[in-house]
């Protein structure tokens, strides 16, 4: 099925926020591995693996869609030094990925592609959980003290 140009555009541009945040989450994941924070370290994979799921459905879509999937864009990867600075680079890329998704959503409207609002929609509400599990992270931070944090995040 032909897809309108103005969707395929978007949807492109949502994989290029995938692709950039399943590295980004990878890197952080790791780092937190190696510092022995095996609970941050899963936790954070989860997300890096939740964010390969959405690139995956939105690649299935424009395939779908009679396009050619754009995989070797991505938008600049921020590395966090310390957990805290990457929660705020996270958060930075939840809260662009929520405004990207809203945006889309409206434009399949528009464009009367209610399937790919669907899914769309669905993505939008797993973003919504991500950033409210990074604000509890940052809010844990805040309320017990980094060190006091990172002590409970230990194997
Ligand atoms: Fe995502
Ligand atoms: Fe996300």
């Amino acid at each position: 099925m032909k897809g309108d140009p103005k969707v395929l555009e978007a949807l492109n541009s949502l994989l290029a926020d995938e692709l950039t945040a399943i590295n980004q989450y990878m890197v952080h994941s790791e780092m937190c591995d190696n510092w022995g924070y095996e609970k941050l370290h899963k936790s954070i994979g989860k997300r890096a693996i939740s964010e390969m799921k959405h690139a995956e459905k939105l690649i299935e879509r424009i395939l779908f869609l009679d396009s050619a999937p754009v995989v070797n864009v991505l938008r600049e990867i921020r590395i966090g030094s310390d957990v805290p600075k990457m929660f705020s680079n996270d958060h930075d890329s939840e809260t662009a990925a929520i405004k990207a998704y809203n945006a889309a959503i409206l434009l399949t409207g528009d464009a009367k592609d209610f399937a790919t609002r669907e899914l769309l929609e669905d993505i939008l509400k797993d973003e919504d959980g991500h950033i409210d599990g990074i604000e509890t992270v940052q809010d844990e931070i805040a309320q017990m003290g980094v060190q006091f944090f990172l002590s409970t995040q230990v194997g």
